[in-house]
């Protein structure tokens, strides 16, 4: 099988490793890659949003699948150009990739299949949207609709907080356009965890259950990211919550895709707060894999990746995903000094050869020089996942890795799991 993945960072690592585990003699590409995809797959100098020449490298190499990684290129067409061709495609079309492109559009879906949500409007117009607001309770939440690298989420503690972030962005354009449209909802308490289900568009196959940590900082404290460590599986996301998931969530957004013409093949990432009582309500979709959500999980699937992303691909159901009984996994990211806002570049890295059994090292974020030293080459520079039979053990793996793996201005957060730790008391 010829295999193209798409993308550049630890999530897309994260997918050549597992497909390369599966598929130990495939013809395996990463587009553009990183230097930790080059050790599993040969990297094409190919940028993710570069459509055209992606679609030359599909023809050129004879790929039979091409699993694609960010939003942007399947927001922009990426798998409809692909499918157009007569390629198999995991990822879904631009009009379906919506879901996550157009935080309006997803929760006119939600309204329409009935998928428990937090209220909200919808705002183009800057009067009507603080005149909404200064009626709203508090706290509140102001989204920018579209694509905005996961910054363009604010909690407000008050009203006049929230007045100034609709400000920036409908008036002084802060977000660009993707703050061109806002989305005003009611905040909602819980825990949230992320369900990542694998689909044709009818049916799912879902991965374990991971948690997130957006925050910069340890104790949840600093600015939001696009997620500093996971660990999976949760304890919470029992298989009776995971089935009101797939029921009241899930296959409901699903068939409201298919009845809008639109279906949705690929990864559905559902953002789920569960309330004190149980009740799971969606906070965001997004049309990919979670990062560094998937770092955490593929360890996890022993058997049936390849075969369950080759069926959604071509429309028929996925099959069943094989995981690993007993183990839990705890995924820690190093960034540089500096992320989110201005993350430094260059430092050299120094990963140690003796990490334990159990500890992988993917990459997000670096470069090789040409003088062969791996350097820090963006905001989440690495992630660095343990899998171990116990939760404890996989955060005391992840953890002391972490620590041990060197590069000036390195920064990670030492409580990835503190949630999962005081629910099981460890
Ligand atoms: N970790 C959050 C995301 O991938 O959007």
């Amino acid at each position: 099988m010829r295999i193209l993945v798409v993308g550049c960072g630890g999530r897309e690592h994260a997918l050549c490793w597992a497909l390369r585990r599966e598929n130990p003699d495939a013809d395996l590409y990463c587009a553009p890659g990183n230097p930790g995809t080059a050790v599993e797959a040969i990297n094409l100098p190919i940028a993710a949003d570069d459509l055209d020449r992606l679609a030359d490298a599909a023809d050129m190499h004879g790929i039979d699948l091409t699993v694609v990684g960010p939003e942007g290129p399947l927001a922009s067409g990426l798998a409809d150009r692909l499918r157009a061709e007569g390629r198999a495609v995991f990822g879904p079309s631009a009009a379906a990739a919506q879901l996550e492109a157009s935080k309006a559009f997803a929760k006119e879906v939600m309204a329409s299949a009935g998928v428990p949500t937090s209220a909200s409007r919808a705002f183009r117009d800057l009067a009507a949207a603080l005149d909404y607001v200064s009626r709203h309770a508090e706290p509140l939440v102001v989204k920018a609709s579209g694509l905005a690298a996961g910054k363009g989420v604010v909690v407000c503690d008050t009203r006049g907080e929230a007045a100034e972030v609709i400000r920036s962005m409908l008036q002084e354009g802060s977000f660009g356009d993707a703050g061109r449209t806002v989305v005003i909802e009611a905040f909602l308490e819980g825990e949230e965890i992320s369900v990542l289900a694998l689909t044709d568009g009818t049916d799912v196959e879902l991965l374990p259950v991971a948690q997130d940590h957006k925050r910069l900082l340890q104790g949840d404290q600093g600015p939001n990211t696009g997620g500093m460590g996971a660990y999976s599986p949760v304890s919470m996301a029992t298989p009776a919550l995971l089935d009101r998931a797939r029921r009241q969530v899930l296959l409901p957004a699903l068939a409201e895709m298919r009845r809008r013409q639109t279906p949705f093949n690929g990864a559905l990432y559902a953002g789920l707060m569960i309330d004190g009582t149980g009740n799971p309500w969606v906070v965001e979709f997004n049309c990919r894999l979670g990062d560094p959500e998937t770092q955490a999980v593929l360890p996890l699937v022993s058997e049936g990746l390849t075969r369950c992303l080759w069926k959604a691909a071509q429309g028929t159901s996925p099959t069943p995903l094989v995981l690993r009984k007993d183990a839990c996994s705890v995924t820690t990211v190093l960034a540089s000094r500096g992320y989110p806002g201005r993350p430094e570049r260059g430092a050299a890295i120094s990963i140690p050869a003796d990490l334990p059994e159990g500890v992988t090292v993917f990459h997000s974020g670096t470069v090789r020089g040409s003088d062969g030293v791996l350097r820090a080459d963006g905001g989440r520079v690495l992630s660095v996942t343990a899998v171990a039979p116990t939760f404890e053990e996989a955060r005391r793996l992840s953890r002391d890795a972490a620590e041990v793996i060197r590069f000036e201005g390195k920064v990670f957060r030492r409580d990835i799991g503190w949630r999962e730790g005081e629910r099981i008391g460890v």
